[in-house]
């Protein structure tokens, strides 16, 4: 038999800029990906969408692994991130939700009173997971693809606090105030929704791992507005449990977390601590010691500042990262959808261009 036609053999993924990061280690130049890479920014992506409802397209196999491959063409990410919301384990447990152009996800019943816990928590995590088979398949699709440039794919999916901001208010909501209201004034319910949503997003969060990938994300974007003590005492316990002892690495973000940001190493189930644009990295890194790796910060803000503006803010990111043990460039939140993608891909060069 001719090996004439045979592929190169592929670097493992464990060689992965990616990984070897999240592993403490500080390959040649830092690895660079975008929260929101995949999504409106995109020329590409919006043509794909068109006649198609966000969660819909989450759900449609093809459809997902493509978006999710967009962003790594173009840009030459270190990594991709699945196409997909924090929200589809719930519509995968039979709960009524969509997500509304321009807005974000809405619920056609919050969930506010203990009976409300009672019916919704009723539901079992495991239906979740035998309903995951769509994201099954859009995984083993993308990494099929991914795993030609040994580009390794990262899952993701929300912290329960994050969720519950969602589900409790019914909709987007500014500070929360339903869902904070709640975990005080009745905890009981409250550990029991938690408790529910953390199990829900780890069987989400499997369903990924299981087909193929290689890290994952878990997302509290509304950590923020907590009180230290309360994220503590009544939040962070249900997060490392949708996290804990998974087979492969774990991030954890949040935005505005900087005052309780060694509280979100999740006592070492995180490997990774994302950090929002507003914190400087050499602070954080004292923050979360040196068992941990950071992730971030470009504020997002300066995609659309002059480049020399620009260029000197992430040469400074990178510079600051140096005091972690290790760091993966990303921005301090999502890409906004009004992001020009030259200077998403320009970002990514540059990173590559900096010895770490
Ligand atoms: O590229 C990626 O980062 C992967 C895909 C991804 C999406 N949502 C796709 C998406 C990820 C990781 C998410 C997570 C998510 N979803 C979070 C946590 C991350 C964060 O931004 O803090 C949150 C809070 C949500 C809930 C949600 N979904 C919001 C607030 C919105 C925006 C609504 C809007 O139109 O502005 C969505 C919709 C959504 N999720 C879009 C995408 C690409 C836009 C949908 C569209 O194209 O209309």
């Amino acid at each position: 038999m001719s090996h004439a036609d045979a592929p190169e053999p592929r670097a493992p993924l464990s060689s992965s800029a990616l990984l070897r990061a999240l592993a403490g280690d500080r390959p040649e130049t830092a690895p660079v990906w975008f929260m929101r890479q995949a999504g409106r920014s995109l020329p590409e992506y919006r043509e794909l969408r068109v006649g198609t409802r966000m969660l819909d397209a989450c759900l449609t196999p093809d459809l997902a692994a493509e978006i999710t491959l967009q962003p790594v063409r173009r840009h030459g990410v270190d990594a991709a991130v699945f196409f997909s919301d924090i929200v589809v384990p719930l519509r995968l447990a039979g709960v009524e939700v969509e997500i509304e152009p321009g807005r974000g996800p809405v619920f056609a019943s919050p969930v506010r009173t203990a009976d409300d816990v009672a019916r919704i928590t009723a539901i079992a995590p495991a239906d979740v997971a035998a309903a995951a088979e769509p994201v099954r398949e859009a995984v083993r699709l993308t990494v099929a693809e991914l795993d030609r440039t040994g580009t390794p794919l990262i899952g993701f999916a929300g912290a329960p606090f994050t969720l519950a901001a969602y589900l409790v208010e019914g909709g987007p909501s500014k500070e929360h105030l339903r869902a904070r209201a709640m975990m005080q004034s009745d905890q009981g319910s409250w550990n029991r929704l938690a408790g529910w949503l953390s199990e829900v997003s780890r069987a989400f969060l499997q369903a990924q791992i299981e087909a193929g990938a290689a890290a994952v994300q878990l997302f509290d974007s509304w950590a923020g507005s907590l009180a230290p003590a309360v994220y503590r005492s009544l939040v962070a316990p249900h997060s490392r449990a949708a996290v804990t002892d998974l087979p492969v690495p774990v991030i954890h973000f949040g935005v505005g977390t900087g005052p309780f940001l060694a509280d979100m190493r999740l006592d070492g189930a995180a490997a990774a601590v994302g950090v929002d644009w507003r914190q400087p990295l050499d602070e954080a890194a004292a923050l979360v010691g040196p068992d941990t790796t950071l992730q971030g910060n470009i504020d997002p803000a300066l995609l659309g500042a002059p480049w020399e503006v620009l260029e000197a803010h992430v040469r400074d990111v990178v510079e600051r990262g140096r005091a972690a043990r290790a760091h993966i460039v990303n921005l301090g939140h999502g890409v906004p959808p009004e992001a020009d993608p030259a200077v998403l891909t320009r970002v990514v060069e540059l990173v590559h261009s900096i010895r770490s």
